[in-house]
């Protein structure tokens, strides 16, 4: 049992995911249902952002990937889209000192070169500005979706088969791994998807084969530091077998 010692009385320090990804949803109905326009609860999205961030450093997660832009929310009416990449571009333009004084170090997966130049480029002197951290990574999937991913990697390896690099039976698990825009970054053992909707929505398809999936009905401007609190709790509560018995654990 957690002691008076622990980093929170609740949580058993030994079994904290080492790596969190999240599914903000549910912005969009939270500014609907204050009456408010949608871009507003991307806002109050900023905020959870910054709250669950510094918890999940807090509570000793190395890795946190939060799922900020898909490839399919370009189908978004364009004014939704433009404040979305306008809201990225200042939230990293004005947090990235705050990020960098606590030892966050930033990084993005997913076609981040496709983004528009502002954006790409906001990004790319974050990472670059924090590069050498060592608190907690906090990973942003931009552009990204998990079957793009997917095809990117198998494109890789083909154009290195076809260079002679590779023999098509040398593409095990690790060469694969190498070939997609997470490498490097453990597997999350727990996901978690705000808002109450229950899909996988094309994130990290590969990389959460083994992973505890967590829904809850709060919608992402809600989610804070309680709320991760109870999703961690949640995962602490489960047996991970990979495929044993209960007995063989
Ligand atoms: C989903 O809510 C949210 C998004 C598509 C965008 C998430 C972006 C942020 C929280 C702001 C910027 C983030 C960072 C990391 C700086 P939704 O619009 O799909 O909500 P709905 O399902 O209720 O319509």
């Amino acid at each position: 049992m957690p002691d008076k010692t622990s980093i929170h009385p609740q949580i058993d320090e030994t079994n904290v995911p080492r790596h969190i990804a999240i599914i903000m949803d549910g912005n969009g109905r939270w500014a609907k249902q204050k009456g408010m326009p949608r871009v507003l609860g991307h806002r109050s999205g900023v905020k959870s952002v910054r709250e669950v961030t510094q918890a999940a450093a807090e509570l000793g997660v190395r890795y946190l990937t939060l799922y900020a832009f898909s490839t399919e929310n370009w189908n978004r009416p364009p004014a939704e889209v433009i404040a979305l990449m306008n809201l990225l571009v200042d939230t990293i333009k004005g947090e990235i000192a705050e990020l960098n004084k606590n030892g966050v170090r930033l990084l993005a997966i997913g076609d981040i070169e496709a983004l528009p130049k502002h954006t790409f480029q906001a990004l790319k002197e974050g990472m670059e500005l924090t590069k050498n951290n060592t608190s907690i990574n906090l990973v942003l999937a931009l552009n990204y979706s998990a079957k793009w991913e997917i095809l990117h990697a198998a494109r890789v390896l083909a154009q290195k088969a076809i260079d002679g690099l590779l023999q098509p039976d040398e593409i095990d698990e690790a060469a694969f791994e190498s070939a997609l825009t997470t490498h490097g970054i453990p597997d999350p053992e727990l996901l978690i998807r705000t808002s109450g909707e229950t899909r996988i929505s094309n994130f990290l398809l590969w990389q959460i084969a083994y992973a505890e999936l967590y829904f809850t009905p709060v919608f992402w401007p809600d989610f804070g530091k309680q709320e991760l609190i109870k999703a961690i709790q949640n995962f602490q509560n489960r047996e991970r077998r990979f495929g044993k018995t209960s007995e063989q654990l």
